[in-house]
């Protein structure tokens, strides 16, 4: 449920900056994700099976036959401008709209300027992907504004553009795809070759939620996507030359023929590789285990998954290994592994309703004390990726 309250508060603010008409008013919402399993795939045309999380970012929004933006954040307090014919990059949170509006107009939607004012509960840089909710959401305005005609897995890429050349950060689909195509109460099976194909695999039990677990050391997730992206693609060369196989990107390797080819693989290579080619059957396996309602399996799927990522891949932390084995620990909780790019942000734990606060109490206390920083630990529910809000009176 979205509160009137916050609503209301945007469009207040938006009064304030411009005077409106009603009817030209749109609202629109985008999600941020937490990844079930699935992690570091993306970017190696694998598999991914991330849901949309009820923490969203909403910009309400009013068309301009000018050639300016003009958004005022309210996270940030900043009012900050720019022209449709002026796109540089300047540092500040607006880049990510530059950008989709950048790859809007290449793409060829017509647009105009527009007025709006934004306001997030996805943790800002804490790995629920709160940039990709951002340009999400300013492409679904322009959407609604502009009437384009634009399919959701085309937004999708026009955001992933932004975010991949236009801000050079070195990530992969996944989170611009979920945010766009999130249903409630479903995973999102997608495969991040082109031409992206998914599948919605609902959540079989009422009983179970996704809880958040934010050590709340947030890091650039950049820095570590281009190393390990690097790390990724030097081993398909390696293999490719060794082998003469013409493989495309570790998805094309299967876990035995990978066996073959550990000899010749340099460390730290052989070990992300190795993890990657098994995430990729790990999705599979999971999506598998949700369909049958084996939680049991999902769950060690799951720990696996994180295991894999500190140890092979090492992208966790010592925050984020304490989170999972707290979580682990607990009776009624099905699984828990990091979740996004890793080195801090969030955990994410799916579990039974009558754990979760069991979960909280304990996750909270023994974090505090072994860290001395105060987490934020919450239940969310599974949502729709990004729609329009209506009727609000
Ligand atoms: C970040 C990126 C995603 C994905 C994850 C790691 O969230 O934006 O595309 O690569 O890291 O799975």
């Amino acid at each position: 449920m979205i509160k009137k309250e916050r609503i209301k508060r945007i469009i207040s603010k938006l009064q304030e900056i411009e005077k409106f008409k009603n009817q030209d008013l749109k609202i629109g919402i985008a999600p941020g994700r937490i990844n079930l399993i699935g992690e570091h795939t993306d970017y190696n045309e694998g598999f991914v099976f991330p849901c949309a999380v009820s923490r969203e970012n909403i910009m309400a929004a009013i068309p301009s036959e000018t050639q300016k933006i003009k958004i005022y954040s309210l996270n940030y307090s900043e009012f900050l401008q720019f022209s449709l014919d002026e796109l540089k990059l300047t540092g500040n949170w607006i880049d990510y709209i530059k950008g989709v509006v950048f790859y809007l107009k290449e793409y060829g939607y017509k647009i105009k300027g527009m007025t709006g004012v934004l306001h997030s509960t996805v943790s800002i840089g804490g790995g629920l992907s709160s940039s990709a909710a951002l340009e999400v959401v300013t492409a679904y305005l322009f959407k609604l504004l502009y009437n384009l005609e634009i399919d959701y897995k085309e937004l999708a890429l026009i955001c992933y553009k932004a975010e991949r050349n236009f801000m050079n950060i070195s990530c992969g689909i996944m989170d611009q795809f979920i945010s766009t195509l999130g249903k409630e109460n479903c995973f999102l099976f997608l495969d991040c070759r082109p031409p992206y194909s998914y599948e919605q695999i609902v959540l079989p039990r009422q009983d179970v939620r996704m809880v958040i677990m934010d050590t709340k050391i947030h890091h650039a997730a950049s820095k570590i996507l281009n190393i390990r992206r690097k790390e990724c693609s030097k081993g398909v060369e390696i293999i490719r030359n060794k082998t003469g196989i013409n493989f495309k990107s570790l998805r094309d390797i299967s876990i035995e023929e990978f066996e073959k080819f550990t000899d010749f693989l340099p460390q730290p290579i052989k070990n992300r590789c190795e993890h990657v080619i098994n995430e990729n059957q790990r999705v599979l396996n999971a999506k598998e285990a949700i369909k049958v309602g084996d939680f049991k399996l999902l769950g060690n799927l799951m720990y696996k998954s994180h295991y894999s990522l500190d140890t092979l891949y090492e992208v966790s932390s010592k925050e984020l290994n304490t989170m999972v084995q707290i979580a682990k620990d607990i009776e009624g909780v099905i699984g828990a592994r990091m979740t996004g790019a890793g080195l801090g942000g969030c955990a994410c734990c799916i579990c039974y309703e009558w754990a979760i606060e069991e979960l909280i109490n304990k996750a909270k206390n023994v974090y505090e004390k072994t860290y001395g920083i105060k987490p934020a630990i919450y239940a969310c529910n599974i949502s729709d990726g990004a729609r329009e809000l209506k009727n609000i009176e």
